[in-house]
């Protein structure tokens, strides 16, 4: 007797928290996204991807084609963070001692830029910026979140 009201409130809570969780599942994403758009999005991700890759490695051209100017030493982000190797982009936010403040990714984004490179800074918001960040967040794929490190 005892067994079966357990096995009865088990189920009770089962479904309470079946439908819980589904229903926060339903409110974060209304409708489930179709193979083509995914694959839209997809696309659409990796051509930033693309970009960023190539700005990473110092491709004049590009740089010529967004308007920015990354680097005056002939150094690229690749010739010290070979596949974005060093960039951390999973430790951000955190405080930077070079910049000595709380930094995101695009500051020190923006500091290898102006420090090593000797480039001219990019807008926060610039396509440019957003390429980088996509390729070096791609490069590091994978990665455990860990906002804070060291
Ligand atoms: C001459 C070498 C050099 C070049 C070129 C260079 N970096 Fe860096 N980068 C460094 C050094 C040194 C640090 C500081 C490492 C540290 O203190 O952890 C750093 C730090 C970073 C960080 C922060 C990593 C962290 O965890 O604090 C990012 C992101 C980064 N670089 C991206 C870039 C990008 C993007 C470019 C190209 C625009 C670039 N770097 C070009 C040497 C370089």
């Amino acid at each position: 007797m005892t067994r079966r009201v357990l096995v009865i409130v088990g189920i009770c809570v089962a479904v309470l928290l079946g439908v819980t969780v589904g229903t926060h599942r339903a409110l974060a994403h209304k409708e489930r996204h179709t193979p083509e758009q995914l694959k839209i999005f997809d696309e659409v991700f990796l051509e930033q991807v693309r970009i960023g890759d190539l700005l990473f490695h110092g491709d004049g051209e590009t740089e010529k084609k967004m308007g920015v100017s990354l680097s005056k030493t002939g150094m690229a982000c690749a010739m010290c963070h070979p596949f974005a190797s060093d960039t951390h982009p999973y430790e951000f936010p955190k405080f930077q001692e070079q910049i000595e403040k709380f930094g995101t990714l695009r500051d020190m984004i923006n500091w290898c830029i102006e420090k090593p490179q000797e480039g001219v800074r990019i807008d926060a918001d610039s396509d440019a910026m957003k390429a980088l960040e996509a390729y070096v967040y791609w490069a590091n794929r994978g990665s455990r979140l860990d906002p804070g490190r060291h």
